[in-house]
């Protein structure tokens, strides 16, 4: 299978990048091939112009690098989006991602207020991360918030098969060498949980 996996933390040695990475090599190491994109390291330009709500024609193209994103979701069987939760939500890097690559037409249509996703048949997985525990998130209804949001609004909206939505909970700075190496197992036993057979 082809997976594209596209993360956003703006630290490389983060705990969200390690993630990235380890997730990665696992989907390689069951004879997959990925490829990341890691938005702050690539550079990606998140803002949406007012040209890209323009439709696309001959006298309206589409942006170099949105196309370029559009074509690689393409060519992929499935999206992996890793993040980490700031405010409950996703950074903005990774919304202007959405925003711009998720387009209209692309990503879905609307009709009447009624959304059609068209990206249907790829599988996706989505990895978030958070300081707090997750049982005060839910407590507070605030997971809920987030999975209205973000695995509902955009990946099952856009058409995705969502697989999981893996969250680690309590991440905070300088966490015990025991602990990230637990995260990782749980990361690599995601993607063969899922992938292993392909
Ligand atoms: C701008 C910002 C906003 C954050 N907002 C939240 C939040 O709303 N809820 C939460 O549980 N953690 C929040 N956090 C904590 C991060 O989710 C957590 O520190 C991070 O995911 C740990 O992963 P990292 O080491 O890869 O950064 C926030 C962190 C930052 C920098």
């Amino acid at each position: 299978m082809k997976h594209l996996i596209v993360a956003a933390h703006p630290a490389a040695d983060s705990f969200t990048m390690g993630l990235t990475r380890t997730y990665a090599a696992e989907l390689e190491k069951l004879g997959h091939s990925q490829r990341t994109y890691d938005l702050y390291r690539m550079g990606f330009d998140p803002v949406l112009a007012a040209h890209e709500l323009v439709p696309v024609s001959a006298d309206h193209p589409a942006s170099a690098d949105v196309v370029q994103a559009q074509d690689d979701i393409c060519a992929a069987d499935a999206l992996t989006v890793i993040y980490p939760l700031w405010w409950l939500s996703m950074p903005a890097m990774m919304k202007g991602y959405i925003d711009r690559v998720f387009a209209r037409g692309f990503a879905y249509e609307a009709h009447n207020g009624i959304v059609r996703g068209l990206l249907a048949g790829k599988k996706s997985v989505l990895i978030t991360i958070s300081g707090a525990p997750l049982p005060l998130l839910v407590k507070s209804g605030n997971w809920n918030a987030v999975q209205v949001l973000q695995d509902t609004h955009i990946f099952r909206s856009a058409g995705f098969e969502l697989l999981e939505h893996l969250h680690f909970d309590e991440v905070e700075p300088h966490l015990a060498k025991a602990t990230v190496e637990k995260h990782m197992e749980r990361a690599r036993s995601c993607a063969r949980q899922h992938f292993a057979a392909d």
